[in-house]
């Protein structure tokens, strides 16, 4: 795949997702409560779209139908905008931009930021619950993807890696314990965004296997990413778009290792996504593109330095 070609995927992938999540907000339309707003508000424009495009390439790889895959990757990224919303509050990373713009909780509030963060979290599991999935797949099989998805955003999860995130502030830690907080903050969702996909697809045991390997390798390699962008000061765009006001100490690999040992991880865990689609060939080729694009923006960021 080209870099046009890939940038063209991501293009129609992330339309696709935009307008499912829309559909899913329908039944709300004409809502004028405040913490609707605040919920649309965290979910739109939106960021990169990075995890329910996971949930696409992965379950399409696997013969899956986009229609039977959206509410899932909605779902996904209903949780990210939730996790994101409550990561910027004043309790917990203190920032006031994101995506280069004011944070919920500066434009509606703490309260009503919080809210919208619940509202989120709820409507993902209302959505992937309802009458339009279980028309689609088995109720069975959706009761295992809600186990695995709540399970993923939860305390063995997000919520577990926020909590000891927050704990490692400030403190002397380990690269294990960076780890340890990456791969539940970050990794789970990512892991739980691409397996969902693929057993949506009816992905057999061994394919589910290789392919969680994989999100495993990538969740963690995102997360490094990110400490990496964060700690050179940029973001995607290249501007600078997070607020440096708070002067925490945050658990991070740049922190803990510096830029250049978490530089070399970064690069490890990319030729470990590499190895696990290898056997795939093309038909993991946008997995492939997207866990490259996801190493490559903090490479070359460290690079342009
Ligand atoms: C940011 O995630 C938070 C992390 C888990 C590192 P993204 O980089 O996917 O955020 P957006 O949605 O694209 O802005
Ligand atoms: C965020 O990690 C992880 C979750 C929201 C679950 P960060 O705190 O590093 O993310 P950014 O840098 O604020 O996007
Ligand atoms: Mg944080
Ligand atoms: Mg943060
Ligand atoms: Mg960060």
């Amino acid at each position: 795949m080209t870099h046009s070609e890939f940038a063209e995927y991501l293009q129609v992938q992330r339309s696709a997702i935009d307008r499912a999540l829309e559909r899913s907000l329908r039944v709300y339309h004409g809502q004028t409560l405040t913490v609707f707003k605040a919920m649309r508000y965290g979910l739109f424009p939106g960021g990169k779209r990075i995890r329910p495009t996971l949930t696409l390439a992965a379950g399409e790889m696997f013969g899956g139908k986009q229609k039977d895959l959206l509410p899932f990757a909605c779902a996904v990224e209903m949780i990210h905008a939730y996790s994101i919303i409550h990561d910027d509050l004043p309790a917990m990373d203190d920032d006031d931009l994101r995506r280069g713009q004011p944070t919920a909780h500066k434009v509606f509030g703490e309260g009503m930021a919080l809210l919208a963060g619940d509202g989120l979290l709820t409507e993902a599991f209302h959505l992937i619950s309802g009458p339009q999935v279980l028309r689609k797949l088995p109720a069975e099989l959706v009761l295992q993807l809600i186990h695995e998805l709540s399970h993923a955003a939860g305390i063995a999860g997000l919520v577990g890696g926020q909590a000891v995130d927050l704990e490692a502030e400030n403190q002397d830690v380990d690269v294990a314990t960076v780890e340890y907080i990456h791969v539940r903050k970050t990794g789970a969702l990512i892991l739980a965004a691409i397996r969902i996909g693929a057993q949506v697809a009816g992905a057999k045991p061994g394919d589910l296997r290789r392919i969680s390997k994989f999100g495993e390798y990538l969740g963690l390699a995102f997360q490094i990413a990110d400490d990496i962008l964060d700690a050179l000061g940029v973001t995607v765009t290249g501007e600078r778009a997070e607020s440096d006001h708070n002067e925490l100490k945050k658990a991070t690999y740049p922190s803990v290792v510096g830029i250049v040992q978490a530089t070399e991880r970064l690069q490890e865990l990319s030729r470990q996504c590499d190895r696990e689609l290898a056997p795939y060939g093309n038909m993991a080729e946008r997995l492939q593109a997207i866990a490259e694009h996801v190493v490559a923006r903090a490479i070359r960021q460290r690079e342009a330095q």
